[in-house]
Parts: structure tokens; C-alpha cells; sequence
């Protein structure tokens, strides 16, 4: 322990905690009337009644207390909204034929390639600010609507810049093939040869990006063209995720446990042969229930998954185009009203489980030896989360033991990267 004996926060008089366990259970561990030590950045102590004294105290005046949500997908780097998009599909049109008449993600990557760095950076700014006051403390974030080496680069610089300014810890994760910029004509196997494959060794080399992704979809990607670019990311020393199967079946099931990627996303229309392939090979299914909502599609399998036997994820896809919804408890709803998950599933999918898809071993529950990120909600019980969508549930977010955010206080976060010390 730091300085004297002490440690260095107790959050006490916490109503009900509720947390995944530390092992691969699916069940919640709930108790009432908790406390919670914080030495550092850990968790040193997990208990009931009486609480041992710490340097800092927070009283969580009975509240339901919650790890923080890790949001395992998004596309939160973007030049412009598509409202207009949005209004035309609720019309009838098509989201893959709106893509392949030159608009939908080519629209975005013509927005986001007429915007400056400091323009992209102001805007993921806000979303982040978002997303924090929704309890998220981890963020995948995705390039690819640059789709040429500079813009692609731009992206994933700005995600460097404000991981750095910004307290949400995010992990970059490249994705030059999202779709075939202009142009390239049709030659997608020119883009992913030419363009894709030679970025992909740079970015990584910089350190620029943890994953590498591609977007394996009848009229995108094929699911050989996928395996070349997730062959060549495993050659660079990324680990793959894939955009498998999310309107049509197309082999991206597969090809995500033959490649043993770290997750298969969406999974609308995933045939059960091909997740039973998943299960095996102990890949994370990383369910995107806010897509299917905002396309109107069916949902993917998540109690079938669930029950067969499969890790289950859940994230937001935040992207101007298939789905703008940026608040991962609204996506909790969408998992337990739409796919029959139970809410403990729907927790343990945003915290544990999700971050360990993004490899971050070290945080989504409230055990000793865990990061302390934790929410103190402003609900008696963890169930509201689910019960009721849209209210703004998240009342204090604390990270790594240092209380960051407080709804309604302008609060002057500290930077996340120790040294650096900024406001308390
Ligand atoms: O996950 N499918 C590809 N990418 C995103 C959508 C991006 C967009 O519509 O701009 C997705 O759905
Ligand atoms: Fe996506």
C-alpha cells in the first residue's frame, strides 16, 4: 500500500454491488450493503458491513454500484452525420444499395476525408464525453472511412492524440478494408494488394493500432479477400476481428474461428454450424443489437449462443449509418428485450466480457486485483440499467480509484496516464 498503511479510497454504504465474477460464470455475484478498497489503480478489497478506513471516502448513499462498460465496437472517428441516409432507408431504400450507389460509408469517407485532424479530434472529443457519462471507460474505435493511406492515417492519429487527452482509454483498431473507396473501381483485390496490405505493416510498425478488421459481406468483401487481409494482419502481429455474416451469410463465421480472431461482430445471419466453430475455437461474439434495431433487421442468436456455450459481447457499433446510438445501456435494453438476454447477461457482456475481447484482462469486475473502475448508479439496483432505457442512470464514474465524472458537476477530469496528475 501507498504512503502510510492506508489505502487510498473506500467507496462505502454501496445499496447492492453488482459484478461478473472473475471466472467464466455467466451469473452475477450481488451483495448488499458493500465497500469497495482501492489502493492505486486496483481493487485490494471487496466487502460487506463495517468498512476498514482509507485516505479518500465515497459514499454511495445506497446505491447500486457496477464495473465500468467497455464498449468493444465503434466507428466513433467520422466526418458528418446521414440523417438524410436515415430517412430514405425508413422509406424503403436499402443499406447495401445505397453502399453500392457510391453512398452510406463512401458518403462518411468523403466527409472525413474534407476534415482536418483538429475537426475529427473536437468531434471524438464529444462523442467520448458521451460516452462517459453513459459509464464507458474503454472504447474500441475503428479507422476506415479514409481509405487511402493518408486519410487512413489521420484517423488513427487522432485516436492516438485523444486517447491521450481524453480519459476513456481507447484501442485503435485499423480497418482499410471497410469498403472500396472510388478510386478503386471494383478492383477490390487491387485495393486490399495495393493499399490495404502495405498500410496494414505501417500502422502497426508505428504502433499505431492493436486489431485489424474487415468488413466480409456479399458485395463488400468476400470472405477470401477477408482471410487475405486477416492472414496479413496476423503476419503484422495484430489480432483480427471481423464483420461477419451481418445481412447475409457470407463465410465470415468461419473465417473468424479459422483465423482465431479475437472477435466475430454483429452475426445477424449466422448459420448455428458455423458459432458452434466459434464456440471452439474460443472466439468472442460481439453482438450489435442497436444495428439491427436502427436497420430494422432481425437480431442475431444471443440466447441461443448464450446457451450453447459461446462468450457473448455486446457493443454499441456507434457510426453515422447503421447505427447512431452512441449509449451502451440502451444496447443493454436491446440485448434483454430483443434477444432474451437476462440483465446479468446483458452486464456481464458490457464489462468482462467485452473487455477481454479487447484483451484487457484487467478490468470489468470488482474483485480484488482488478483495475477500480467502477459506476456508482443512480438506481437502487443494477436492473435499471435494462428497465429503463434512456434515463440517465450513470451518477459518478470513478477510474483507476479516482473519482472522474459526476453528473450535473463540471468536472475538471484528471488525465488518465499517471504523472501527469490533473484536478481532482
Ligand atoms: O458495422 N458494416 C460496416 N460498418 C458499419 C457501418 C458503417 C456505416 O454505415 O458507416 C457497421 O454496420
Ligand atoms: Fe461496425
Amino acid at each position: 500500500m501507498s504512503g502510510e498503511e492506508m489505502p487510498d479510497l473506500v467507496v462505502h454504504n454501496i445499496g447492492q454491488l453488482a459484478t461478473a465474477s472473475p471466472d467464466g460464470e455467466w451469473n452475477l455475484q450481488l451483495s448488499k450493503d458493500g465497500y469497495v478498497i482501492i489502493d492505486g489503480e486496483m481493487i485490494v478489497e471487496v466487502g460487506e458491513g463495517e468498512p476498514p478506513a482509507a485516505r479518500d471516502a465515497l459514499d454511495a448513499g445506497g446505491r447500486a454500484v457496477v464495473p465500468a462498460f467497455s464498449d468493444p465496437h465503434t466507428h466513433a472517428v467520422f466526418g458528418a452525420w446521414r440523417a438524410q441516409e436515415f430517412d430514405l432507408r425508413l422509406r424503403g431504400a436499402d443499406y447495401k444499395n445505397i453502399l453500392a450507389g457510391g453512398g452510406g460509408i463512401l458518403e462518411t469517407v468523403a466527409a472525413t476525408r474534407a476534415k482536418s485532424a483538429d475537426e475529427l479530434a473536437s468531434s471524438l472529443h464529444e462523442h467520448l464525453d458521451v460516452m462517459l457519462s453513459c459509464g464507458v471507460l474503454t472504447c474500441e474505435v475503428k479507422s476506415g472511412y479514409g481509405l487511402d493511406r493518408e486519410h487512413e492515417l489521420k484517423m488513427l492519429e487522432v485516436v492516438s492524440r485523444v486517447d491521450s487527452e481524453h480519459p476513456v482509454e481507447l484501442i485503435p483498431t485499423f480497418m482499410g478494408a471497410h469498403a472500396v473507396p472510388p478510386e478503386w473501381g471494383d478492383d477490390a483485390d487491387g485495393f486490399i494488394r495495393e493499399m490495404v496490405l502495405p498500410l496494414m505493416d505501417e500502422v502497426a510498425g508505428r504502433g499505431l493500432v492493436e486489431y485489424a478488421d474487415v468488413f466480409c459481406e456479399p458485395g463488400v468483401f468476400t470472405a477470401d479477400q477477408s482471410r487475405t487481409v486477416l492472414r496479413a494482419a496476423r503476419e503484422a502481429g495484430l489480432q483480427g476481428r471481423i464483420h461477419a455474416d451481418e445481412m447475409e451469410p457470407s463465410g465470415g463465421t468461419q473465417l473468424a474461428a479459422d483465423m482465431n480472431c479475437a472477435s466475430a461482430d454483429h452475426l445477424l445471419a449466422a448459420p448455428e454450424e458455423e458459432l458452434r466453430g466459434l464456440r471452439d475455437a474460443g472466439v468472442t461474439a460481439v453482438l450489435l443489437p442497436g444495428t439491427a434495431f436502427m436497420l430494422q433487421k432481425p437480431y442475431a442468436q444471443a440466447r441461443w449462443m448464450i446457451d450453447a456455450g459461446l462468450t457473448v459481447a455486446l457493443g454499441t457499433d456507434f457510426n453515422p449509418g447503421s447505427c447512431p446510438i452512441i449509449d451502451i445501456k440502451l444496447i443493454m435494453a436491446l440485448g434483454a428485450t430483443q434477444m432474451s438476454m437476462t440483465p446479468a447477461e446483458t452486464l456481464v457482456a458490457v464489462t468482462r466480457n467485452a473487455a477481454r475481447s479487447l484483451g484487457r484482462t484487467d478490468r470489468g469486475v470488482i474483485a480484488p486485483g482488478f483495475r477500480g473502475d467502477l459506476l456508482v448508479l443512480e438506481a437502487p439496483d443494477y436492473l435499471h440499467l435494462v428497465y429503463r432505457p434512456g434515463a440517465p442512470l450513470v451518477r459518478q464514474v470513478i477510474q483507476g480509484g479516482r473519482p472522474i465524472y459526476e453528473r450535473g458537476v463540471d468536472v475538471t477530469y484528471a488525465y488518465r496516464t499517471t504523472g501527469e496528475e490533473g484536478e481532482r
